[in-house]
Order: structure tokens, then C-alpha cells, then sequence
């Protein structure tokens, strides 16, 4: 079992008391992990961008108990204020790590977390959230075994991250994070995301992602039912091996600079990610009709201007807006004058293409 070298043994607490904290990023994906296998293994590989300004800050406090606990004792607060809601999700991430981390149970935990864009903004934290909270389990971790290195502390934050919420593997690092096995890429693996490893065209340095808040309610349908139901969607197979193709394709794509490839991949991936929730059993459409206008504005704009903007899209209504940043001016004079009164209140965040997470 690969998961085996992920198991940290150790019967000696020699801390008693501390706190850690770290910033974490959330991603966006380019080709999307949709469908997923049992302990967290994804149907088919993803890749996505870091992103810098949309992220998570979690300062773990940590205090030793006079003897393990079987039921991990903690406290959630965003913003200083105290989260019963959030409870549930993190017991049950404690418990899937738990047999890697197993000296978690010997602490209790007070945890205090921060998201950069507003909570009701239907940006998922998920990914950014699990990464930061991972992290500072990793960083407890360290000071029980010194010899860990950085990489091996990333790589099992990805790991543990991973068993939170899938996509929060993927925003350890940056610029372009690939998670999945895929035969073109023999260092991506199924259990924690990787550095993409080839060459990256100067076009996409400091690649620009503006997200336009369409609606910022809650998902009607969760990301875990929608991976659920790609078991017996008539399209999975034919969905997972595009999904290897694009990623083939995207590693020319980088290479080269491409930028029209690169559009016609990002959007169709968006598409078929909304096209797979339409056609699975019960199906459901998450896009609002404002997500569709956009779209239409952003193939009219392309076509009238030349310019490389282009759209994806999350398990939501919010579009992603993606761009070189040589284009930055004209698009953003676009986004303010046309796409700004699709978005709930005007309501829009820049973001750009950025390197992962940090400890502070
Ligand atoms: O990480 P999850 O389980 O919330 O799934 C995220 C799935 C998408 O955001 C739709 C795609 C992706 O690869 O990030």
C-alpha cells in the first residue's frame, strides 16, 4: 500500500503546547477532477492554477492532554467567531487522517481561520481551508520528527489535504499543480497533487484570474453528491479519458504558448464539467442565467477584440475569468463596463496566478 510510507509512528509527545500558523490559497482548475474512487482517488487527473489572493489563514492552537482522547476535542472560530457549523467537516477530516497523523489524539485543538474573499461569496474554501489546516498538522509533525524535510512536509499536507477535499491538494504549491496519474507526467500521482514539471510559456506568468460573483447562495448540490453520481453516468468513461487527452494537450499547450488551444481546452473542460451535472441521475444545473450571458459577452468580446480572454467555471454560477496579463487594461475596462452588472451587487475579485501556501 502506497499510503503506507504517509503513516508517521511515533510514541514519544515531546511538546506540550503551541500554535502554528499558515496561509493557504485556493485553485482553480483547468482540467477538472470530477468522479472520484473510494479514500479519496480521483476518476481521472486534474491540473489547475494557484491562486494568490483568494486564500485561507489558520492558526492552530494546541495544548497536550493528559491522555489520548478517542474523541478529538476542538473549537472552530472564522473571523473570532465561534463555528459550530463548521464542526462536523473538520471531525470527520480528523478522522480520515487520524491513522496517518496518529499523535492528534493526544492534543486538543483551538482553531481560528480567516478567508480572505467574504464566506457568503460562493468561492468554495474548501480547498484553500483544508490546505491551511493540514498544514499546521503537518507542522506539529515536524516538531515531533526535526528530520522531516520541506518536501515531505508538503507532500503529505497534500496528501492529508487531499483526504479534506479533494481539489485542496492541489494548493500547497504553484503555479500549476497536477493531481492524478497520467502517462505523460510519471511524478503526478493519485494520492497528492505535483508541481506541473515541464516548461511553461512566459505567456502564462502571472496569468490572470478575475472571478465574477454570479450568485453567492449556497450550492444546491454539494461537490461530494455530484463526484457520487459519475458512478454509472452514461458518460463517466468517455469523461475520464478526455480528460487525459486535455491534460496531453495542455503540456504542448504550456510549451508552445498557445493561447487559442489553450481557450478551446479551458472552456470545453468548464462546459463538459456542467455538461456531466446535466446528464447525470437526478441531474442539476448549477449555472444561473447571468453565467450564461457572460459567456455569450466574453465569445462576443473575443471575436470583436482578438483579445485571449476566456472563461471556466467551479461546481457554481461564478465565472472565472482567465487572461494573459499583457491583456489586463482592455479587459478589465470590459469587465466594467458590460460584465459588472451580471455579478450580484457588481460584485467581482482580481486574483492572478501565484505560488502557494506560506507559513507566517
Ligand atoms: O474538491 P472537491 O471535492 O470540492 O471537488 C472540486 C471539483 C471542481 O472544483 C468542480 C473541479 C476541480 O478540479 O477543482
Amino acid at each position: 500500500m502506497q499510503e503506507a510510507r504517509f503513516i508517521f509512528e511515533n510514541t514519544k509527545i515531546n511538546i506540550d503546547s503551541g500554535a502554528v500558523t499558515w496561509e493557504a490559497p485556493s485553485n482553480i482548475a483547468l482540467v477538472k477532477y470530477w468522479g472520484k474512487k473510494e479514500h479519496q482517488i480521483p476518476a481521472n487527473p486534474s491540473i489547475s492554477f494557484t491562486l494568490t489572493n483568494c486564500k485561507t489563514t489558520t492558526t492552530l492552537h494546541y495544548e497536550l492532554l493528559s491522555s489520548p482522547s478517542e474523541k478529538f476535542q476542538f473549537e472552530v472560530f472564522l473571523d473570532g467567531e465561534q463555528k459550530e457549523e463548521f464542526k462536523p467537516k473538520i471531525a470527520a477530516f480528523f478522522d480520515r487522517i487520524v491513522q496517518y497523523v496518529p499523535f492528534i489524539k493526544h492534543f486538543k485543538y483551538s482553531i481560528y481561520t480567516h478567508n480572505s474573499f467574504p464566506h457568503s461569496s460562493g468561492i468554495a474554501s474548501s480547498a484553500s481551508g483544508m490546505s491551511a489546516l493540514a498544514l499546521c498538522i503537518m507542522s506539529i509533525e515536524k516538531k515531533l520528527n526535526p528530520e522531516l524535510s520541506e518536501i515531505e512536509v508538503i507532500q503529505k499536507a497534500s496528501f492529508l489535504a487531499r483526504l479534506g477535499s479533494g481539489s485542496a491538494c492541489r494548493s500547497l504549491e504553484g503555479d500549476l499543480v497536477c493531481w492524478g496519474t497520467h502517462k505523460e507526467i510519471p511524478s503526478a500521482s493519485n494520492l497528492y497533487g505535483v508541481k506541473f514539471p515541464y516548461k511553461v510559456h512566459e505567456k502564462f506568468k502571472n496569468y490572470q484570474d478575475t472571478i465574477l460573483l454570479v450568485d453567492k447562495g449556497e450550492k444546491q448540490v454539494s461537490s461530494t453528491v455530484g463526484h457520487n453520481l459519475m458512478h454509472n453516468h452514461p458518460f463517466a468513461e468517455n469523461r475520464f479519458a478526455q480528460a487525459h487527452d486535455n491534460l496531453s494537450k495542455l503540456i504542448t499547450v504550456f510549451e508552445t504558448g498557445d493561447l487559442l488551444s489553450f481557450i478551446e481546452i479551458v472552456e470545453s473542460e468548464a462546459l463538459t464539467l456542467h455538461a456531466m451535472m446535466m446528464t447525470s441521475l437526478p441531474y442539476f444545473v448549477l449555472m444561473k442565467p447571468n453565467t450564461l450571458q457572460i459567456i455569450n459577452e466574453i465569445w462576443s468580446f473575443r471575436k470583436a477584440s482578438g483579445l485571449h480572454l476566456c472563461f471556466t467555471l467551479d461546481a457554481g454560477a461564478n465565472v472565472h475569468l482567465l487572461y494573459p496579463e499583457s491583456e489586463k487594461e482592455p479587459v478589465l475596462e470590459f469587465i466594467n463596463n458590460k460584465l459588472v452588472g451580471y455579478c450580484q451587487n457588481g460584485h467581482y475579485i482580481c486574483d492572478t496566478v501565484g505560488f502557494g501556501a506560506k507559513q507566517l
